[in-house]
This record gives structure tokens, sequence and C-alpha cells, in this order.
């Protein structure tokens, strides 16, 4: 693996529009990012993505968008106010905190005092939850969490979304949002951020370890496959089982990737039980069972969770597609991820013809996808600007398209030409991006 990857990737996402630090001008905020245009496209079409292959193809999920802010007494039935913390550990020399369990950061922190023998303060158990304050006055009762993870949101919806839709056991409920953590280290460019963004089903099953199992199988597979089929390369990926389990978890596997820092977490799946629902009953006094018809039966339905960072995501894709070649640098990005599917070039900027012509063919691709156009400097810089966003296709409408109504298309990844008729590209290009 390439020793500067990360830092090549960094800068690439800054260079072209992906990622930018959070409050730059004001000298940054840790752990915040910002995504550029180029960014906030490839996040919509993950989120898409996700979204389409999770709730719209399936037959047993429904999706919702629950509220950030939420009830406190929300994180006390969850579990959260007690058990959400890690272990933080203090430098006696510089003051710098530390996540205990984190030894290479607190290793290569040791060696950064040079000469000096670092002495650790006691761990003691830091909660991640960050507080807000809401209302006119601050003080205890008007303190709030921004949520932990987006998952209680689906929770204590669970009543109504079991009497407002015709869901059956076994049945999942899906969520995209942004979650907040006071994280002790923040750090990799996105992945450990303290704001970032959640995709997570939580599937209700029939309560028993058999059950259960079953379905904790079922979506492990699930989603390697998925993200094998949007290009990851495989052998990049390993399933992780988890030898320290969350609160809520009574068994977990994350699916890894393996980053330029060592194996990492890109998303987990958990057996979470009937953790959630039987909490939230006994904090909240509502009854939070499923009346099962079929077997007459009524119960704490169990939960498997699937939940995966979006901005994780991205990192391992962006990693993943980085490449150089001899004279270029390109994102491999599959063509359903790219930000634009296609950019279009008329061959030089000022022959009137070449652009109305050109100008056609974009109104139409734009209509369909994102769609760039690009008509300053060389043809070859022009490729260049593409291949490092990741553009699958480069169109070029060129004195030929004028005689014989074809133009030129560029497939990013091979720099082939193949020229095809003006009334066939989108029919082309459709071909590629299903
Ligand atoms: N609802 C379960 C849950 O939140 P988690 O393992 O704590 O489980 C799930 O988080 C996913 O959220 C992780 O696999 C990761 O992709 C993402 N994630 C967690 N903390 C993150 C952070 N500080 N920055 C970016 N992504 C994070």
């Amino acid at each position: 693996m390439d020793d500067n990857l990360l830092e090549k990737v960094v800068a690439l996402c800054k260079r072209r529009g992906f990622v930018y630090p959070g409050s730059e001008i004001y000298g940054g905020l840790a752990g915040t990012w910002d995504y550029g245009p180029m960014g906030s496209l490839l996040k919509k079409n993950l989120k898409d993505i996700w979204w389409k292959d999770m709730v719209q193809m399936r037959d047993d999920v429904v999706g919702v968008d629950t509220a950030i802010m939420m009830n406190r007494r929300v994180w006390e039935g969850s579990g959260h106010t007690q058990f959400f913390t890690d272990p933080l550990i203090e430098c006696k020399i510089c003051h710098q905190r530390f996540r205990e369990d984190k030894q290479e950061l607190v290793a290569e922190h040791e060696k950064s005092h040079v000469g000096q023998k670092v002495e650790w303060t006691e761990p003691r158990t830091f909660n991640l939850l960050v507080k807000a304050y809401l209302g006119v006055i601050e003080g205890s009762q008007n303190e709030i969490y921004l949520r932990g993870e987006i998952t209680a949101g689906v929770h204590v919806n669970f009543k109504n979304i079991i009497d407002s839709t015709r869901v059956k056991i076994p049945f999942g409920v899906a969520q995209i949002g942004k979650a907040f953590r006071n994280e002790i280290t923040p750090g990799n460019f996105t992945f450990r951020s303290v704001e970032f963004e959640q995709m997570e089903v939580q599937y209700y099953v029939r309560p028993n370890d058999e059950e259960a199992d079953k379905w904790f199988e079922y979506w492990k597979q699930n989603r390697m496959d998925w993200y094998v089929y949007l290009g990851i390369n495989k052998d990049k990926l390993r399933f992780k089982d988890h030898e320290k389990l969350a609160h809520y978890a009574k068994r977990a596997t994350d699916i890894e990737y393996e980053a330029p820092w060592g194996w990492d977490e890109v998303m987990g799946i958990h057996k979470r039980t009937d953790w959630d629902l039987s909490r939230h009953e006994e904090f909240s006094g509502q009854s939070m069972k499923y009346r099962d018809q079929e077997n007459s039966d009524e119960y704490w339905p169990w939960d498997i969770e699937t939940s995966a960072g979006v901005d994780r995501s991205i990192l391992f894709f962006l990693l993943d597609a980085y490449t150089e070649e001899e004279n270029r640098v390109l994102l491999k990005l599959h063509p359903k991820l790219a930000p634009y599917k296609a950019a279009v070039f008329p061959l030089l900027a000022n022959k009137p013809e070449l652009i109305e012509k050109a100008r056609g063919i974009f109104e139409v691709l734009r209509s369909e996808f994102m769609t760039a156009w690009d008509d300053r400097g060389n043809i070859g810089k022009r490729y260049a600007a593409q291949d490092e966003i990741g553009t699958p296709y480069c169109i070029t409408v060129d004195f030929q398209s004028l005689e014989d109504d074809t133009v030129t298309v560029r497939d990013r990844d091979t720099a082939q030409q193949v020229r095809i008729k003006t009334d066939q590209v989108a029919a082309h290009l459709a071909g590629f991006l299903q």
C-alpha cells in the first residue's frame, strides 16, 4: 500500500471539492468536516443507493426520519447516559487526553516526549453524549443530548410504526441521519468525527436465538455483498467479531476495511435482542410489545441492527478508488457513486457549431443525471480533471460530429474511446449506470 495514500486522498478531497476541514477560516473545529460540491454529490449518491436497496426494493423494510433532539429520558432508557462511555487517560506531562484502549495512539504519544518517561492518570469513564441546552434558561432542566446513535428514534416509535403501517414480523425500519459523539480522539480524516451520519436498519424478529442468529448471518452477508457490489476490493474487506460488546448487544460483528492505518471498522451488525424495547417500556411506562396474530402471542421482538457510517463508507470508497497511473490520477469509483456520471466537451470553445451541438447533448444528459460541462483548455487537461473526480464517461463533440452526427465516448478506467451516434449516447450510458 502507498505510504502516503491517506495524505493524497485528503489533499485530493480538498483540491477537488470533496471534503473541507470544518470552520476552516476560524482555525477549524476538531473532528468536523464539510462536504463540498463533489463530496455532497457522492454522499447523496451513496445514501440514495442505500435507501433504494434497503427500502424501495424490499417488501419487509419501511423508512423513517426522526428528530435529532429527543427527551433526555430516551437516553436513560436506552442506557446511553450510563453505559455509552470510553476510558479516558491524560498525559501528566502535556495534559493531552487519549482513549486508553487506543494503544497505538497512546504509544505514539509516549514516543513524542523524547527522552521523558510519560506517566498517565488513572482511566476514568468519559460519556460520549454531546450535551446541548434548549430553551431560554441555561440549567440542568433544559439540558438535552444530541443523539449519539440514530437508533433510538426508531425504537421509541416502534408502536407508532406498527400501528400506522402493515408491517409483520420479521420487518425492518430504516433510517439515515446525523449522530454526534464527544470523541476523545477524533482522527484519520473523517474516520472518527464528532458529527457524522449513519445509515441503519433495525430488523425486528421473533424473540429467540435461532431466529435472531439466522437473520444476523443474513445481514452480515447482505452488507458485505453490498460493499463488494459497489466496487470495493473484496480482499480489503473482512468480518471481525467484537470481543468487547456495546451495552445493548449480545453479539456483534464488524465489517472492516484495510485502511492505511490498519484494519478498521466500516460498519457493524449487532444482535440487540429486546434491550431497547424492554428498556423503553420500563422507562416510559408505555407498552412496546408486538402482537403476533399468527401465534396469538405478545412479545418484545428482538432487534438485529445493521449500522453503517456514511462518512466512513465514503472515506473507504475514496481510499479504495484512488489510483495513480503514469501520467494521471483517477478515482475508480463505481459509476453509481461517481459525483458526475458524464462530462460533455466541445473540442474547441471558439467554434459556435461545436458548442451548439455539444450543448444539445449536455442538456439531454443533465436531465437524466449529473453531467459536467467543460469547454476550457486542451482536451487532455479536461479528461485529467474528470478522471480525478471519478467521472466515468467523457463525451467529446469534434469536427467529425458535425459531419456524421457521432461523438466520442471515453471510458475513465481504460481511457479507450468509442464513436457512437449522438442519439445513442443517453442509452449507451444508461446501460453502464444501472
Ligand atoms: N446504532 C449502533 C451504532 O451506532 P456503532 O458501532 O457505535 O453502532 C455504527 O456505530 C457506525 O457508525 C460505525 O460502524 C461507523 O461506521 C459509524 N461511526 C461511529 N462512530 C463514528 C465516528 N465518531 N465518526 C464517524 N463514523 C462513526
